[in-house]
Parts: structure tokens; C-alpha cells; sequence
């Protein structure tokens, strides 16, 4: 039953079982915390997808959702994450009660810069909610709101996250066999 793992794949993180139980767990919590509102989620393309149609199926307060896209430059040798929006939002966020959806933060930069960008546009409330969560790496910190997982410091793939736009269709999360040149 259980299909070979595809080729620079070392070992499965999280299984699909797993995902879904945290994803429902949190959907629970997150339909808690906005009980009465209608919430708009913000899906950060592409890695985000997978993660933010997964919750959104779980929370079961009203939701709306757009995207954006982003185009990032980081590097590991510590110069700032230079990131800028590639694909704005279609709609407008004034007023709204607005959820930040990542596949993962790892220095911070780009979550940073989203919610400083979004902060501007005068949402009702703007919290965040991450797949995936590398704290050992953060450069600045940001606030987290709500995250599945927790996960080393290891290049990770699959459920959305992408090695060179490759295994994003993964249903679960894997570490590479050879880390991603930085
Ligand atoms: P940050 O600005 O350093 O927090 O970078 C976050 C972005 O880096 C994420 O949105 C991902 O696109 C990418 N990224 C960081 N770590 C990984 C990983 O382990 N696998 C895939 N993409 C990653
Ligand atoms: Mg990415």
C-alpha cells in the first residue's frame, strides 16, 4: 500500500493522518476565536495552497479568501530578505477580519514584510497562521498566531512546499536527501 518514496526524498515528517488531525485541531480553534465573524483568509501563493483549502474546509465560521504572490531574495550569509509583491490581492482587506496564511516562516522577512504591507490597508484585525514553523532560524521576530508544526532545521517539501517548484503535490511533508543550496 504504501508507494516508494520519490527520488531525493529522505524520510517522512508529518503523514497525511497527521496533517489532517493538526489541520482539524486547528480549524476547531480558529472557528472558536472568530465565533460570529466572517473571516478572510489570505493564502501567500503557491506554497500556501495546499495548507489554506485543507483549513479552510475545517473552520466553520464564514470565510472568504484571495491571494497574493511574492517574489523573495534571501540569502543565508545575513543579508535582509528583500521581498516585494508580485500579484497583489484582488480585493480590498478594509475592514475585514483578516487571517495570513504561510507555508512556512523561517528568518521572518517575508512575514515581516506581509504584515506590514497588509497592516496598511486598515484590515479590522490581521492575525497569522503558518503550516510550518522554524523558530531556530528566525533573523526578526514576528508574531505567530496559530501553526501545525514545529520543525528542525531541515529543508522540508511536499503538502504546498516546493524544492524548484517540485514536489508541492505531496500529500505529506519530507526532508530532502541533499539540502537546497542557499
Ligand atoms: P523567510 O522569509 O525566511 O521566513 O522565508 C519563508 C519562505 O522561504 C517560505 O515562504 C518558503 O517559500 C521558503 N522556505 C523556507 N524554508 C523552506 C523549506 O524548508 N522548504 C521549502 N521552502 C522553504
Ligand atoms: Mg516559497
Amino acid at each position: 500500500m504504501s508507494a516508494p518514496l520519490p527520488p531525493g526524498i529522505e524520510r517522512i515528517l508529518f503523514t497525511e493522518e497527521e496533517i489532517a488531525r493538526r489541520i482539524g485541531e486547528l480549524g476547531a480553534r480558529i472557528s472558536r476565536d472568530y465565533a460570529g465573524k466572517t473571516l478572510k483568509l489570505v493564502g501567500v501563493l503557491k506554497g500556501s495552497v495546499f495548507f489554506l483549502t485543507a483549513l479552510a474546509r475545517s473552520i466553520e465560521v464564514p470565510v472568504k479568501m484571495d491571494f497574493l504572490g511574492i517574489s523573495s531574495f534571501s540569502n543565508r550569509s545575513g543579508a535582509p530578505g528583500v521581498v516585494r509583491i508580485a500579484k497583489d490581492l484582488d480585493d480590498s482587506i478594509e475592514g475585514e477580519d483578516v487571517l495570513l496564511i504561510e507555508d512556512i516562516v523561517d528568518t521572518g522577512f517575508t512575514l515581516r514584510y506581509l504584515l506590514q504591507n497588509l497592516a496598511g490597508r486598515a484590515p479590522n484585525s490581521l492575525a497569522v497562521c503558518t503550516f510550518l514553523d522554524r523558530t531556530s532560524r528566525r533573523i526578526v521576530q514576528v508574531p505567530v498566531d496559530y501553526r501545525c508544526f514545529e520543525i528542525p532545521d531541515r529543508f522540508v517539501v511536499g503538502f504546498g512546499l516546493d524544492s524548484q517548484q517540485l514536489y508541492r503535490n505531496l500529500g505529506y511533508v519530507a526532508v530532502m536527501k541533499h539540502e537546497k543550496p542557499a
